[in-house]
């Protein structure tokens, strides 16, 4: 492939760490659109003549064919996708394949392929959070009053509902989709042209080559367009920080799973059996998402490794960043996928989580502000008071509700009977009435705000 500078072959072991045509073979629908592009830009601009570039067009149409049909030859001693295109391409359209390369070089090529196949798979990976996000709302939207109990440091904090806890997801799922498409608009600008780090001496026309491959623009400077490797790094870290949010929901998934909790019943579809205990339900799938975040936490990790300190432009340590982000959003969509799964298949048990919601005292802070409110406590005091009353209640083994209105009196004599009807999970709930609150009326309001912006 080298011409006249090299007489020797390369050593097996050059070979061996040097190949990289069996992980960057996938960029090979991106590899031949980009050499379609950069074809007709070359015959526009008057680099090569029609009918080189129909030759090349047709070849590389063939190219396609077979790899469409799985004959394509992907051959190690070609390196990379870009020279096994290349050499398939002169083989079956002769010494015009040649021509293909003016103007370019692997460096702007890979930076281009590699590009496009991260935007394609920002792409998809949106799509795959609408989806989970859907599966989220129709949940919330059935559970919008299914009270549960709210958590903070995983101890009992104050009553919500089933489909709050799930918007909150939804929320940040959202800001996930976001943190996609923001990437996307950033990364969106063609690197093609900028050849091997200096741009060209031909007459080409970056904007068109841009055009054709959706871009908005071609990148400003040929250094940096071939020595960028940011776009795939964003992508990466917004890969990672959703895998984070999909972790932390397999987590509760498991968590609510176990007996002890009761709160929701996976069917077969997504758990698994023990050989040993035929009593067992796991919830397998859940376990795997949660673990695969450490896949998208490494990918990020392990590519800016890759890039910390390397001089510019195009160094080939770079051609290390294909297999994490590869690995990072194969993952990653198989996780969505998976989860959006569960989440149409979780049952709730409406009962267990209303008795857990009304377990623990949860709705002291109810109580306290009921003093606030009705006695103008000032609210120090009526935390004050209200511990005392957890304090009475767990001595006489009852919650709060079941207290005796002589043992409140007892603490604040102007309490009156009517402080009972703050005490119900249910009534916590549909008194949190405050924007972005867990009243069923807000939760249904925000489902419906939901189901707008995903329309
Ligand atoms: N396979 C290489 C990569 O993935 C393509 C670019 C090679 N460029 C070079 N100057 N050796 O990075």
């Amino acid at each position: 492939m080298w011409g006249g500078r090299f007489s020797g072959k390369p050593a097996e072991l050059m070979q061996a760490i040097n190949v990289s045509i069996g992980f960057d073979k996938r960029l090979a629908a991106q590899d031949l659109a980009g050499s379609r592009a950069h074809a007709a830009m070359l015959r526009k601009a008057g680099v090569i003549s029609s009918e080189d570039e129909a030759a090349i067009q047709g070849g590389l149409a063939q190219i396609e064919a077979e790899i469409a049909a799985g004959t394509f030859p992907f051959r190690d001693e070609y390196e990379d996708i870009h020279m096994n295109v290349e050499a398939r391409l002169r083989e079956l359209i002769g010494p015009a394949a040649g021509r293909l390369h003016t103007a370019r070089s692997r460096n702007d090529q890979v930076a281009l392929d590699f590009r496009m196949w991260v935007r394609d798979a920002c792409d998809r990976t949106a799509a795959q959070i609408k989806a989970l996000q859907r599966a989220l709302l129709a949940k919330a939207e059935a559970h919008a009053g299914t009270v549960m109990p709210g958590f903070t440091h995983l101890q009992p904090a104050q009553p919500v509902t089933f489909g709050h806890h799930l918007m909150a997801y939804v929320e940040m799922f959202g800001r996930d989709a976001d943190r996609f498409a923001d990437a996307r608009t950033r990364m969106n600008e063609s690197p093609l042209g900028a050849a091997a780090l200096a741009g060209s001496p031909f007459p080409i026309d970056r904007q068109m080559t841009a055009e054709a491959l959706g871009f908005a623009r071609p990148t400003a400077n040929s250094l940096d367009s071939v020595a960028d490797r940011d776009f795939a790094l964003e992508s990466l870290a917004a890969a990672s920080i959703c895998a984070t949010h999909l972790s932390r929901l397999a987590e509760e998934i498991v968590i609510w799973m176990t007996p002890q909790f009761g709160f929701v019943k996976l069917s077969d579809a997504f758990t698994t059996g023990s050989s040993i205990m035929p009593q067992k339900k796991n919830p397998d799938a859940a376990e795997l998402v949660r673990a695969k975040a450490g896949r998208m936490l490494a990918s990020f990790t392990q590519l800016s490794v890759v890039m910390k300190g390397l001089p510019l432009t195009y160094s080939k340590d770079m051609q290390e960043d294909k297999v994490p982000t590869f690995e990072a959003f194969d993952a990653l969509e198989l996780s969505l996928l998976a989860m959006a799964g569960m989440v149409a298949d979780l049952e709730p048990n409406a009962d267990a989580m209303a008795k857990a919601a009304g377990a623990g005292f949860s709705t002291a802070t109810d109580l306290a502000d009921w003093l606030v409110r009705e006695l103008d406590l000032p609210f120090r005091d009526a935390h004050h008071v209200t511990g005392a009353a957890v304090k009475r209640a767990e001595t006489l083994g009852c919650d709060l509700a079941g207290l005796p209105l002589g043992e409140l009196q007892a603490l604040d004599g102007r309490i009156s009977a009517a402080i009972y009807d703050v005490l119900t999970p249910q009534a916590s709930v549909a008194s949190r009435r405050s924007y972005g609150g867990t009243a069923p009326d807000q939760v249904r309001a925000q489902v419906e705000r939901w189901k707008e912006k995903l329309a």
